[in-house]
């Protein structure tokens, strides 16, 4: 994805830095796959911004930064905090901030007007839903107005609820059958590209050929456009289950808790801090 070419750029004169558009992300489809994770914060944003095409600003946030039990923990005020932080810390990444449960599903202006809210306090470069079929007007209203959207079929989180757990689809023949209306729908609507989660791997892989926009696989399939995983699973943060589809590129967990526990020992010891820790009056210099 090095060849990205963007009207729009970010950063000061001495380093500008072309911002990948959604347009652009759309233009990779059936290409080299697209490289997405989710983040949540100024630091996290900084460090991954030159290595991913796309940064999602996930509801996810509401689980594994504020622990709630699932994503319907998530709010607008939270989700455009996180937006505004993600936006400080990546230059090149399109952001593309979720719209929480409760922000869009009662009707299409409903969820224009959340949208709006959203981009208007972020300066992000999109939004995602979830839904198909069912979502479609109220995407179509999001992108007539302008605004790109990300799409999400498949596994929704937000219906965890309603569904009674997280339940992987594409088993039954009805089920792929509704998959493949939802991919078409969001597709129809104006979306530039959807995350497909928690499908059985030739169901996703087929969808991808079928649409003309790019797949992002969770849960889903190599042959996807582009994968996401959330960044604390990622980075083996995560303290409670960690899902069956997630690779641990790092073991954070086993980092945080042994400089916690040494830190504490050297506190207790008055090892911590040392000369070079710490402030000395100036010594008065010899006439
Ligand atoms: O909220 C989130 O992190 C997501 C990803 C799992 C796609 O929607």
């Amino acid at each position: 994805m090095a060849a990205y070419a963007s009207n729009e750029t970010v950063g000061d004169d001495s380093q500008v830095v072309e911002r990948i558009t959604p347009d652009q992300i759309r233009a990779a489809k059936g290409g080299i796959p697209l490289v997405t994770l989710t983040a949540y914060t100024y630091p996290i944003a900084r460090l991954l911004d030159p290595h991913v095409e796309l940064l999602l600003v996930g509801d996810s946030v509401a689980m594994v930064l504020h622990g709630h039990a699932n994503t319907l923990g998530a709010t607008m005020d939270m989700m455009i905090a996180h937006g505004q932080a993600v936006m400080r810390g990546a230059r090149r990444a399109c952001v593309v901030v979720d719209m929480p449960a409760g922000s869009y599903e009662k009707s299409p202006a409903h969820a224009l007007k959340s949208a709006r809210r959203i981009m208007a306090e972020t300066g992000c470069s999109a939004v995602k839903l979830e839904g198909g079929e069912v979502m479609a007007k109220h995407i179509s209203a999001i992108t007539g107005a302008g605004i790109p959207v990300l799409g999400h079929i498949g596994l929704l989180p937000q219906s965890v609820e309603k569904e009674g757990g997280y339940k992987i689809k594409g088993k039954t023949d009805d089920n792929i059958a509704a998959l493949f209306r939802d991919a078409k729908a969001v597709e129809a609507s104006g979306a530039f590209a959807v995350v497909i989660e928690g499908v059985i791997e030739p169901v996703a892989a087929e969808i991808t050929r079928q649409i003309s926009i790019p797949t992002i696989g969770i849960g889903a399939s190599a042959a996807c456009d582009g994968q996401i995983l959330v960044i604390d699973d990622a980075l083996g943060l995560t303290v409670d289950r960690v899902p069956k589809f997630v690779k641990e590129y790092a073991n954070l967990r086993d980092h945080v808790s042994a400089a916690g526990a040494q830190y504490a020992t050297e506190v207790r010891s008055r090892s911590f801090p040392q000369p070079q820790h710490t402030f000395q009056k100036p010594v008065a210099k010899p006439q």
